[in-house]
């Protein structure tokens, strides 16, 4: 399904997010006691719900070229994995078990599966990564594994047998194209039935085996490793970096040794290494850069013919806007930060820029009191395809 007939095929009007998906516990008290600690199964954790999508509307979306998929079949005891984008014709010869299907970022471009991460809000926008919805045939799964982050599981179409526990051994069975641990030892063994969910903790050890074909809705939380934030961050200090001086050694002795790296020498570049200096606002910049910068595949669709400031400024006058699914944006206290974009804004302008990140749409009402810094922002993200006028 494209894009465009995704979104009229859904409902116009999104839930109210008042309530978390946590069946009768409290947001806070799950934060207190169970997240990024223990594990914790929700019976009907969303009453009624039995899954966004049919088989049909994931294969659907295996087979789009901006969306990331991957399809595990394990016959005979071996696992063969394959990565999207797929043709219908792929999924014509599977067995009738035994066969997962993952498709990784539905909420960038489902509508119905934005407002279903977005009913998480208790934990903070940027800490949330996407939302994978998996398809498995009876006896399918991905095998026993452990993820490195925070995981909600949260049972749509069919019932899944789910085994999890605490184990410290994560060793995993080596040469394998998944993860898979070698000794897997589950403490709790249980059957979700639609609209169940199980929470999970980084390093929690789990395996979901499908009992009748089913879909599984996974809330991924965002936990990047030390490493990959400093090459990031150095990476941002690159573009910005802006020293004076020069390398200079006035009074120098001719060396025994010409080819030698005195320490002399080593000093020098230390002294100019030192020059840099990383600040908190460095740092504040990167954060919400960095956060907001979109995956590689992910495209955004600028309109054919944009208005012009003023037809546009009347449009969102009696319309509203709302940000394009794909479209991230945060706001810290100096800034709005939208698809790795700063937008350094002030006073009023900045309260109606952090109010559109947090619900991602601003009313007729609101547009219409937009000042004009916040206008002019607002019309360049329409004009970038990452918001467009509302319906
Ligand atoms: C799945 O939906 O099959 C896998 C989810 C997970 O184990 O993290
Ligand atoms: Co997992």
């Amino acid at each position: 399904m494209s894009r465009s007939s995704l979104r009229t095929a859904v409902s116009r009007s999104r839930p109210p997010f008042t309530t978390a998906p946590l069946g009768s516990m409290p947001a806070a008290a799950f934060l207190r006691s169970h997240w990024q600690r223990r594990a914790r199964l929700f019976r009907r954790a969303l009453p009624g719900f039995a899954g966004l999508h049919t088989r049909a509307d994931l294969i659907a979306l295996a087979c789009r070229d901006d969306v990331e998929s991957r399809l595990l079949v394990r016959a005979r005891g071996r696992w063969t994995l394959a990565h999207g984008p797929f043709r219908h014709a792929d999924f014509r010869g599977l067995p009738s078990r035994d066969w997962t299907l993952l498709v990784q970022g539905v909420n960038l471009v489902d509508e119905r599966a934005d407002a279903l991460m977005r009913r998480f809000d208790f934990v903070p926008t940027a800490r949330l990564d996407d939302l994978m919805v998996s398809y498995a045939a009876p006896g399918g799964g991905v095998g026993p594994h452990f993820d490195s982050y925070d995981v909600f599981l949260l049972q749509g179409l069919g019932r899944r047998r789910w085994r999890w526990g605490a184990q410290r051994d994560l060793t995993l069975v080596p040469d394998l194209p998944v993860k898979i641990l070698a000794n897997f030892a589950p403490a709790r063994d249980e059957v979700l039935w639609p609209g169940d969910m199980l929470y999970l903790p980084p390093q929690a050890a789990h395996d979901g085996v499908a009992v009748d074909e089913c879909t599984t809705y996974s809330i991924g939380v965002r936990a990047p490793l030390a490493n990959e934030v400093v090459t990031a961050f150095l990476g941002f200090l690159a573009d910005r970096v802006d020293l004076r001086g020069r390398y200079a050694d006035p009074g120098i002795t001719a060396p025994r040794s010409t080819a030698r790296i005195a320490p002399d020498m080593i000093e020098r570049y230390r002294a100019l290494i030192a020059k840099l200096r990383v600040t908190p606002r460095d740092v504040e910049a990167f954060v919400g850069q960095w956060l907001t910068e979109p995956k590689p595949h992910v495209v955004y669709a600028p309109p054919g013919r944009p208005l012009a400031s003023g037809p546009f400024a009347r449009a969102a006058a009696r319309s509203g806007v709302e940000l394009d699914l794909a479209t991230l944006a945060l706001h810290d206290a100096r800034a709005v930060y939208v698809n790795g974009e700063r937008c350094a804004v002030r006073g009023a302008a900045r309260s109606a820029l952090a109010a559109l990140a947090d619900r991602r749409r601003l009313d007729a009402g609101a547009c219409a009191r937009l000042p004009s810094a916040a206008l002019a922002r607002v019309h360049d993200w329409y004009r970038h395809g990452w918001l467009h006028l509302g319906r």
